[in-house]
């Protein structure tokens, strides 16, 4: 299998009816955290793992992000006019010169594996990345390039975990997993969404994925599972009987920012290190803390 990972998949095509109606006219993806849009971490972490071509598989209303990551000349020459040469760096940084975008349009909204399989014509027969930018892992090393790593080591598909509550294993793609050293188990088996009491274990699987391209074929023979939906889970699980795959651990700490209480945790964690409001949001949070 090709050893270096180039491509990665964003299925941004969810309605994020959880958020509404921040969402109604504007996709989830671009709600930010703070002030970069939740889609934007999710490219700049792939670009730090040496990914360069970002793959975007899109649905109704999502054309911000498309304008997002393009050149925004009117608002650049107005920046450049006024003299405002910090913020036009910033918005140049956006989209670094080494990447490039591709849209792909998920026509009906059938499931996070039939987003993957619409990402086919694209992949073509290499192993890649999929990054779900509800998931934001903040890390000392950003957890895609932890992955590439482990996927050079074991040289088969890798799932991003962590470990959950019993009660949240209705949420989640939720392995068996067969310790091969601190960080790194082999999956012997992944449910999606199993009932606490039929879970195989308590470690799930966060929206980072590196897979090897069978997968597509998978993807294409699987029925429709949990909710009704074309699940990646189920094809992975089919994946696990022809190739193996490695869960892995990472470094970092991940917010469920498909939830409001996990995305109001990233805006404060995020907000609090954050170089420019930082010193200044800390003091706030002292200040709101003495008045309860
Ligand atoms: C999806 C996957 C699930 C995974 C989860 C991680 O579920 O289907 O296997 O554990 O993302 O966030 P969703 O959150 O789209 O329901």
């Amino acid at each position: 299998m090709k050893n270096t990972i180039t491509k990665a998949v964003f299925p941004v095509a969810g309605m994020g009816s959880r958020f509404l109606p921040a969402t109604k006219a504007s996709p989830k993806e671009m709600m930010p955290i703070v002030d970069k849009p939740l889609i934007q971490y999710a490219v700049e972490e792939a670009a730090a793992a040496g990914i360069t071509d970002m793959i975007f598989i899109t649905g109704r209303n999502k054309r911000a992000i498309e304008d997002h990551f393009d050149k925004a000349y009117e608002v650049e020459s107005e920046l450049a006019a006024r003299g405002k040469s910090e913020l036009l760096k910033v918005l140049r940084e956006t989209v670094p010169d080494s990447i490039n975008c591709i849209y792909i349009r998920q026509p009906e909204p059938l499931g996070l594996g039939h987003a993957v399989l619409c990402a086919k014509p694209a992949v073509g027969r290499e192993p890649f990345a999929v990054v779900l930018a509800d998931d934001l892992i903040d890390a000392p090393t950003p957890v895609l390039a932890q992955m590439t790593g482990v996927f050079e080591r074991f040289q088969c598909s890798v799932l991003g975990v962590q470990e959950i509550l019993p009660e949240q294993t209705r949420q989640y793609g939720v392995i068996d997993p067969v310790a091969l050293d601190r960080s790194v188990d082999r999956i012997r088996a992944i449910v999606e969404k199993p009932e606490p009491a039929l879970a195989p274990s308590r470690i799930a699987v966060v929206g980072r994925y590196i897979l090897s391209p069978e997968i597509f074929e998978h993807l294409e023979r699987v029925k429709p599972g949990a909710g009704g939906e074309i699940q990646l889970t189920d094809a992975i699980a089919s994946l696990l009987a022809t190739s193996g795959a490695v869960a892995y651990r990472f470094e970092g700490t991940r917010y469920d920012c498909g939830s409001k209480i996990g995305y109001l945790a990233a805006t404060v964690a995020l907000a609090r290190k954050h170089p420019e409001v930082g010193p200044q949001f800390e003091a706030l949070l002292a200040e709101l803390a003495g008045r309860r």
